[in-house]
């Protein structure tokens, strides 16, 4: 019988009528409705350490370690969050700020990406601006503001070692200045998934941040199969992923390295090739299928092989919401991750071969059109990849180059 249902051809209208989704996103949610689990004593201490914030005190700063997918990032937005929701209540001023210094690994980029938070009212140029004219606009803006800026700087490493810890020691000095009182406090978060990130920062900056740190291990066994089984509720339909299956995930997963992402990409990856056969069940045979598929996936596999500059210029598309773009538009994107990541663009001739190369690999659908209009040739690009693939060729490629 099962061999009948494999053969059958699979339609875009047969994908979107299975019964084994309810809700898809919910795998990939950040911030699932449910909330957060197995992360009380981080939380807690955490807590601990913010508090002062809201007796306007500024906190030096906090690190944050762990493995890829240990719930740092969901952990330090969801506290946050309700940091603000707190500031409101008590009546304190606080304004929050998320980089992520992945994207954004120069000192300028980043005071930028901070600036347009804090102060939401002044448009800034995302790029062209100097480290001089950032750094006095960020002193202007926190004198002004009088307020608490709480700054969470994410994956921070990388902004380190691409361009030394003078952006931590700014950031830290801002509280020591002589005019401290009539000037913001400015509190920061850094989270790092590399341990060794203290070897990366001076001794003169290290003696002005704080020593606090908070780590997160990689989730055990039993940890991850209650991350699964409590996304799964409202993911799947019911009886369609049962507790063996999550169990064999978690056991996996725990095993390789605690990876709630991973182990939450793998269930996705389970109940896809469920549907691929026509079930409306995983089973338990489809776990190890699912594991070899994933790590065949082709536009994963075609992505590590790019150059540095190919990888730069799938990003800048990866990262535009825009569903169709035009050769021009691309090289701008391009031109401005270059900037954020502290490289020099290469020429326009250059991107306009490497987008015939991506044409010919199929990571891009790339149509050359006469716009009548305009009385010239247009390149119009598009990219088949879902919202959640997405996500992940990006992080993918901010951790490759
Ligand atoms: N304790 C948890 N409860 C529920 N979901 C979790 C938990 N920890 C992580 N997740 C989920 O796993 C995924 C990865 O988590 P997150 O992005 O916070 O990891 P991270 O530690 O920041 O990883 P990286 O170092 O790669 O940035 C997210 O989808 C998140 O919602
Ligand atoms: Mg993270």
């Amino acid at each position: 019988m099962d061999s009948i249902a494999e053969k059958k051809a699979v339609t875009f209208a047969s994908v979107l009528r299975n019964n084994i989704y309810r809700d898809r996103d919910v795998l990939h949610a950040l911030l699932p409705s449910t909330g957060l689990l197995h992360r009380t004593e981080q939380k807690n201490e955490l807590v601990m350490e913010l508090a002062p914030i809201l007796m306007n005190s500024a906190v030096s700063c906090v690190f944050v370690y762990g493995n890829p997918g240990t719930g740092k990032t969901a952990v330090i937005t969801q506290l946050m969050e309700e940091l603000e929701a707190e500031a409101k209540r008590q009546k304190v001023k606080l304004i929050k700020a998320y980089v992520n210094c992945s994207e954004n690994r120069t000192e300028t980029t980043i005071l930028i990406d901070i600036l347009s938070q804090i102060n939401p009212e002044k448009t800034y140029p995302r790029v062209g601006w100097t480290r001089a004219k950032a750094v006095s606009e960020f002193k202007k803006v926190s004198e002004e503001l009088k307020t608490n800026v709480m700054v969470v700087l994410d994956e921070v490493d990388y902004a380190l070692k691409e361009s030394g810890d003078d952006i931590l020691y700014r950031l830290s000095r801002i509280n020591t200045k002589v005019n401290a009182k009539t000037s913001s406090n400015v509190s920061t978060i850094l989270i790092s998934n590399d341990v060794r990130v203290a070897d990366y920062i001076k001794p003169k900056t290290q003696s002005t941040l704080g020593r606090v740190r908070v780590i997160f291990a990689p989730y055990a066994e039993e940890e991850l199969r209650d991350i699964l089984k409590d996304r799964a509720k409202s993911a799947f339909a019911k009886d369609a992923v049962s507790d063996p299956i999550l169990q064999k995930i978690a056991e996996i997963e725990a095993s390789r390295g605690g990876d709630a992402r991973k182990a939450l990409e793998l269930l996705d990856s389970c109940a896809k090739a469920a549907i691929a056969k026509g079930r409306s069940k995983v089973t338990l045979d489809l776990v190890d299928e699912a594991d070899r598929t994933l790590e065949k996936d082709t536009i994963f596999n075609i992505v590590a092989t790019l150059t540095k500059h190919q990888k730069l210029l799938y990003l800048a598309m990866l990262k535009s919401s825009k569903k169709e773009l035009d050769g021009g538009n691309v090289y701008k994107l391009y031109s401005e991750v270059c900037e954020k990541q502290n490289v020099s663009p290469l020429s326009i001739r250059r991107v306009r071969t490497f987008l015939v190369n991506f044409s010919e690999l199929g990571i891009i659908k790339s149509e050359v059109t006469w716009l009548r209009s305009l009385r010239k040739k247009s390149r119009t690009i598009t990219m088949d990849v879902d919202a959640a693939t997405k996500k992940k060729l990006r992080k993918s490629i901010r951790d490759s180059i």
